[in-house]
């Protein structure tokens, strides 16, 4: 395993589409381990493969919660119930917050690292994270679409150093 360098604001590759995976291979599998190592280390709640570089639909997701990170091959969002006003960040805008309005719920069909075809049903922050790391695989940033005023910069500790 090891950390990936993280693409970062301003870096066009945020703005691309990612592909499809076709074969999950030992290249994917290390992407993926590599992309949980890289969520860790920074601390982030999920993390898609555009954001270290390599356009393909992969995303990876950490609640903290004890369920243990959970990687999501071609991910598709196929239902989207309410709405709800939530505060959001990204591992590649650090520092940055602003509030988006996302699904209350969401269903998701993905492909698990043997192939097979899941369905989650998701809500809360887990489906806060699908809809913000599926955005990532369509070249789009939350910052697009943060509601209008709500930006915020919090300086982190290592920035007083
Ligand atoms: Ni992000």
């Amino acid at each position: 395993m090891a950390i990936r360098n993280l693409r970062l604001e301003g870096d066009e590759i945020l703005k691309k589409k990612s592909r499809e995976v076709e074969k999950i291979d030992e290249r994917i599998l290390t992407l993926i381990d590599d992309m949980i190592e890289t969520m860790h280390k920074y601390n982030g709640v999920g993390l898609a493969a555009v954001q270290v570089g390599i356009l393909k639909r992969i995303i990876v997701i950490d609640l903290y919660d004890g369920n243990g990170p959970i990687a999501m091959i071609n991910p598709v969002i196929i239902k989207t119930k309410g709405e709800v006003e939530v505060e959001e960040g990204c591992l590649s805008f650090p520092n940055k917050f602003a509030k988006v309005k996302r699904p209350e719920q969401v269903t998701a069909d993905f492909l698990d690292l043997e192939g097979n075809t899941i369905r989650v049903k998701a809500k809360d922050l887990l489906a806060q994270a699908i809809c913000h790391e599926v955005d990532h695989l369509n070249g789009e940033v939350f910052v697009d679409k943060m509601i209008p005023g709500t930006l915020e910069y919090v300086e982190s500790e290592e920035d007083e150093k």
